[in-house]
């Protein structure tokens, strides 16, 4: 596939704005990140917020993957009740006692365990847990430089972890990081930032065994950082969830991510053309989503036209920048337009076209789409 390729063939086969999803790149992403996790012996737990897709979640357990992450409850439900995957990490801070009751039933169908950063959370898992004679896994959240949620890692951790083994019905089974940052840093300092990231975790590990504590499990997730934070001796888990897809804010990272590793793209047709250095396509805020991206200028790359930018959205307008002299671009005209930020767009759709050999062979269901709670 060169990078000028679209995936679709006959574009006026499908109405747009259209979710379409090659099956030879998905499958592809699916069987190398499946094969690098086995190489260097990690176990893969792909983030299915990502694609929120019953097919799509089964083909990465066919593939080798122990179990799925998901951030929220509902997702879980989805996943266990409509997928049948029978385990759960819920890689979110969930807190409130009717969360727990809802992971209960779950649990009579799946191995659930649960990300905790807070007393409060512990006391309120142990509590449901006790209620319903349970005992449930934890994986304790570990900041390694996100600062987003997650306790700190050392000291603090180890606090942490003392705290949850004196619940009986409380199993701590790992600990957890999202080394999201480091897809900040610039291409050429992410790797020293994600194996800074593991070795942090990998530390901490270690001081939580020196009280006693068995702690099976040291888990890492992120798609820039999938091929580095994972190599740290120690850790035993990763959950990449992006590069099932993958999207245009990886452009920025060099040879490694390019067009033709992007599943998903949007088939668009322009739908105006009121001055000779501007059109619109008919995909806005509510198709492409608003996330920015430094890969790539604008809200969007269009495959074949790096010059074009997409460089305004409203709700459903997609405002694009046109080099002088192009003479393309016509009302009425389609483009594939890969978005910045997969993840948010795909739960903006209620459906994705599959295609194969460059025609729509199915529909798969974005079945835990808004799944929210
Ligand atoms: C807790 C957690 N784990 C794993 C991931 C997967 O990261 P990525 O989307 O970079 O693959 C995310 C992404 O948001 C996450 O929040």
């Amino acid at each position: 596939m060169t990078t000028s390729e679209r995936i679709l063939r006959d574009p006026d086969s499908v109405d747009t704005p259209q979710l379409i999803v090659s099956e030879e790149i998905l499958q592809r992403n699916i069987a190398e990140m499946a094969a690098f996790a086995k190489s260097i012996k990690v176990q893969l737990r792909p983030h299915i917020k990502t694609h929120k897709s019953i097919e799509i979640a089964r083909l990465q357990i066919a593939a080798g993957a122990v179990g799925i992450t998901c951030a929220k409850v509902g997702e879980a439900e989805v996943m266990v009740n409509q997928a049948g995957i029978d385990d759960v990490l819920l890689a979110y801070p969930i807190v409130g006692a009717k969360k727990y009751e809802r992971i209960v039933a779950l649990m009579e169908k799946a191995r659930i365990a649960v990300a905790v950063d807070s007393d409060t959370a512990i006391e309120t898992i142990s509590q449901a847990m006790v209620q319903h004679e349970r005992k449930i896994d934890i994986y304790l959240e570990v900041n390694t430089g996100q600062n987003r949620s997650g306790v700190m890692w050392g000291d603090e951790a180890v606090h942490f972890a003392q705290e949850i083994d004196r619940h009986p019905n409380l199993r701590l089974s790992g600990i957890m990081t999202h080394e999201g940052h480091v897809a900040s840093f610039d291409p050429d300092a992410i790797g020293r930032e994600a194996i800074a990231a593991g070795e942090k975790m990998v530390q901490t590990a270690e001081m939580i065994r020196e009280h006693g504590i068995e702690l099976p499990t040291v888990s890492v997730g992120s798609t820039p950082a999938a091929r580095m934070t994972p190599t740290v001796p120690g850790i035993t888990e990763m959950r990449p969830g992006t590069y099932v897809l993958n999207d245009c804010s990886l452009f920025r990272y060099g040879d490694t991510w390019g067009v033709e590793d992007c599943a998903a793209r949007f088939v668009v047709t322009v739908v105006s053309r009121a001055a000779d250095d501007r059109c619109v396509i008919d995909a806005g805020s509510k198709t492409l989503a608003l996330d920015g991206n430094v890969g790539h200028k604008g809200h969007g790359y269009i495959v074949g036209h790096p010059d074009v930018i997409i460089s305004k959205l409203s709700e459903e307008h997609g405002v694009c920048e046109l080099p002088a002299g192009e003479e393309g671009f016509q009302v009425g005209d389609t483009v594939e337009v890969i978005p910045n930020h997969i993840c948010p767009t795909v739960n903006l759709m209620d459906e994705m076209a599959i295609v194969r050999d460059g025609v729509v062979v199915d529909h798969w269901k974005v079945a835990a789409r808004g799944m929210v709670r």
